[in-house]
């Protein structure tokens, strides 16, 4: 295990916890089971992906059956028919979002997938004959870990060991520090800013800011920045690599807004974990700056990206959301965690704030407390419980997060509820009492 680096921790913490579960051997439903034998809820979702849950055979067969008739195509010269297929259904699932068709680049994951929509973006400015090179992004985001992925995302401590690399990137305030201004830090930092809006290329944000603590964004906040981009020609770019495929109780979490963006990023549970694949979609009319004489095209493709078994995956993830009544399942079981998780708010006085959506929520720790601890002895009592509510909890100290598989069913949610309320009327006096948290290495400066 020493030598497969879990890149987002130190290797020893993972070693040093005896009740975390380390090499998974198998998983089943909304259950991981580790080299002993011990099964644990997921409580996350694999990494908010395992929408479906796992070992779901219809996902399997339609992988092998069309990795059985053909297991790749180039996407330099060739199409094949499990993406013709996937980028239809996507296209179609979008019409209400971009009222129109779109275009759709498949990638390998949700951060090339970012990265593709930046590059687009950048290329329309200069097709356009503009000189747009800024981007806008939301304070405490995250996007993933290419280089320009890295670049939008401010959560603490993405860029502490690189810099800045892309430098021309604008950190807006996000949504959790407007609502109780009406938005005046928003429309402060509009009014200030120290480029001119022409000089934006693309503003991305997600429907719900996962890393500024699952905090739907509201309607009127949303509104603020498609006006914007609307008045100026900057693309709207809507992260929904977390938020897609039924998370929040919609097909999009954007479906809600009556705004109108220009490109969608999807990766996660496109697949619902079973495959590695990403997918940008672009509003259809856009594609004329990319269509035409030789010198339109866009440079921009991966060898591995929209493989036949990752597609029909993706094809089937489709066809089970309707089959299983996803969304309608997400939505009445989303009532049943938010009121439980507000009950725990209201019991417990170390909790400050419930914030989500859909299945996509946060416990919030009052950050007079030593929330670090507090988060690290939850996580490890949950582990021993059955539950595995992530390791990466213990970084982001100020929340605990539960994002369960989309099919967990009423029974499965109580009693794994039940389970963090066991745990959280049990918490010791010690890290209750301890002074503000100390957060080790992620809050060096970007
Ligand atoms: C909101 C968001 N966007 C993009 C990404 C990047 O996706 P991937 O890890 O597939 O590259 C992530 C990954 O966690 C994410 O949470």
């Amino acid at each position: 295990m020493r030598k497969d680096w879990l890149h987002f921790y130190q290797m020893d913490f993972v070693q040093e916890r005896s009740n975390y579960p380390k090499i998974i051997t198998q998983a089943r439903g909304c259950y991981i089971i580790d080299q002993d034998g011990k099964s644990y809820f997921d409580s996350l979702s694999g990494a908010f992906c395992v929408n479906l849950g796992y070992d779901n055979m219809d996902l399997l067969d339609a992988g092998y059956e069309a990795a059985k008739k053909l297991h790749f195509a180039s996407p330099f010269c060739v199409a094949n028919n499990p993406a013709i297929e996937l980028a239809d259904n996507i296209s179609n699932s979008l019409i209400s979002v971009f009222n129109q068709e779109s275009q759709v680049f498949f990638t390998n994951s949700g951060s090339e997938a970012i990265d593709t929509a930046l590059k687009i973006a950048l290329a329309i400015s200069r097709k356009r004959g503009e000189n747009r090179r800024f981007f806008i992004s939301m304070d405490n985001s995250y996007h993933g870990t290419t280089f320009g992925a890295t670049s939008i995302s401010s959560y603490p401590g993405c860029r502490s060991q690189t810099g800045n690399l892309y430098p021309e990137v604008l950190f807006a305030p996000n949504s959790t520090s407007c609502v109780s201004n009406s938005y005046q830090a928003l429309n402060e930092f509009l009014l200030h800013l120290p480029i001119s809006p022409t000089e934006i290329a693309g503003w991305i944000i997600e429907p719900t800011e996962n890393q500024a603590g699952n905090s739907p964004v509201p309607q009127e906040f949303m509104t603020i920045i498609d006006a914007f981009c609307k008045k100026y020609g900057i693309l709207l770019i809507i992260d929904e690599v977390i938020t897609g495929f039924g998370r929040l109780g919609y097909q999009w979490g954007i479906e809600e807004y009556a705004i109108e963006p220009d490109i969608l990023v999807s990766a996660k549970g496109l697949t619902s974990g079973y495959e590695s694949l990403g997918a940008t979609a672009v509003k259809k009319e856009l594609e004329t700056y990319f269509r035409g004489n030789d010198d339109d095209f866009l440079m921009h493709g991966a060898t591995f990206g929209g493989r036949p078994a990752a597609c029909a995956i993706a094809n089937k993830v489709f066809a089970l959301q309707t089959e299983l009544a996803i969304f309608s399942q997400v939505k009445t079981n989303s009532k049943l965690v938010e009121n439980r998780l507000l009950q725990f708010d209201n019991r417990f006085p170390f909790i400050s704030q419930i914030s989500g959506k859909g299945l996509l929520w946060s416990i919030h720790f009052s950050n007079h407390m030593d929330s670090e601890q507090i988060n690290q002895h939850i996580t490890e009592k949950l582990c021993t419980a059955g539950v595995f509510p992530s390791l990466y909890q213990s970084r982001k100290a100020h929340a605990l997060e539960f994002a369960p598989p989309l099919i967990a069913t009423e029974a499965e949610l109580n009693e794994v509820l039940d389970k963090y309320q066991s745990v959280l009327e049990n918490l010791p006096a010690s890290p209750l009492t301890v002074g503000p948290q100390n957060h080790r290495i992620y809050e060096a400066g970007i």
